[in-house]
């Protein structure tokens, strides 16, 4: 394998980290990952890992940002409603995650909030 330090700089590197590109829309497909363990699990790492959990609350509670694990839904609860407020960002503060985070990981990211509050959320509250 070729290191970066034997690549010459006419060379283009590999970019590290996320790569802007198109933004995702839904389209009321439905999740690929509806009741996959490992994709719950996945998707409650992504919830840590960007930060979500910052403006919604460490089990999504809400905090700055609405609550995601009671039964109130601003812009709707179904599997295309909720990647598209990941994806695309809501009005009153949520960013659009659909550049950053690949569609895969946003179902992912679902997955686990419609896990929550069921037993199968991982990691849940004690
Ligand atoms: C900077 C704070 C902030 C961050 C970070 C953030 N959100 Fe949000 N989110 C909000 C706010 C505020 C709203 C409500 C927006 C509105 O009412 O228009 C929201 C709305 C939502 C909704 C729609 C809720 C509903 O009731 O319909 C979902 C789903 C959501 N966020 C998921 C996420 C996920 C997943 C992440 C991490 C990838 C995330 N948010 C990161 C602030 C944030």
């Amino acid at each position: 394998m070729v290191n970066a330090q034997t690549v010459s700089s006419s060379q283009t590197f590999t970019s590290v980290g996320p790569v802007p590109g198109p933004n995702h829309a839904a389209r009321g497909a439905t999740n690929p990952f509806n009741g996959d363990a490992a994709a719950r699990q996945a998707g409650r790492d992504l919830f840590v890992r960007f930060n979500c959990y910052g403006c919604h609350g460490g089990h999504a509670g809400g905090g700055m940002g609405p609550s995601l694990r009671d039964e109130d839904w601003i812009y709707g609860r179904n599997d295309a409603q909720v990647f598209d407020s990941i994806a695309q960002g809501r009005a009153n503060g949520m960013p659009a995650w659909g550049t950053l985070v690949q569609p895969a990981q946003i179902w992912q990211i679902v997955t686990y909030i419609e896990s929550l509050r069921t037993a199968d959320e991982p990691q849940p509250p004690t």
